[in-house]
């Protein structure tokens, strides 16, 4: 008898400290709200990327779209950094510089700009390159 109330006590205060520590003690799980950004790359380009910030107190999530100016697409305008912005979508083009197909300087020649006239004139807004694009995307001209 005396072992068993002794186990159940035992029992008792195993669960209720770990309890206690997990939830009171400076070791608490601490909350915090991140930031993930979402790419589909099969989405085609007219699809919106989304940015989404879910709130681990809460469990909410809310998602927005990234906005961008000329003048801030502006200061990405070489091969370090090439923003470009085509149908009033902004694309980070740093990775497509080195592997266009169509050389290095078509894409740098709309690096920091709108570009849709130089893509429209060269490729015509085709799926494929459209499709190519999308992979891209990081938001929308404002
Ligand atoms: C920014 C997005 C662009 C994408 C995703 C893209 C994609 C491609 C692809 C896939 C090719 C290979 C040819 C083909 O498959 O038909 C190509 C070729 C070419 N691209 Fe681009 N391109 C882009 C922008 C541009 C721009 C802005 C220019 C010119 C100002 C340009 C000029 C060319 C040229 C001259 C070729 C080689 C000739 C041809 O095949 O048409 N591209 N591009």
């Amino acid at each position: 008898m005396k072992n068993t109330i002794f186990a159940i006590m035992l029992t008792v205060l195993v669960i209720g400290g770990g309890w206690f520590y997990y939830n009171f003690t400076q070791y608490a799980p601490k909350t915090y709200v991140k930031d993930i950004e979402v790419t589909n790359s099969d989405d085609t380009a007219n699809k919106n990327i989304i940015s989404t910030t879910i709130n681990t107190e809460t469990g909410t999530t809310s998602t927005t779209t990234p906005l961008f100016t000329l003048t801030s697409i502006a200061s990405h305008k070489d091969a370090s950094s090439c923003y470009s912005v085509i149908s009033k979508s902004v694309y980070d083009l740093t990775m497509w510089v080195n592997i266009h197909p169509g050389g290095k300087g078509a894409i740098l020649s709309i690096c920091g700009r709108d570009g849709t006239e130089a893509f429209m004139n060269q490729h015509k807004g085709g799926d494929k390159f459209m499709k190519i694009l999308s992979r891209y995307k990081i938001g929308n001209l404002m």
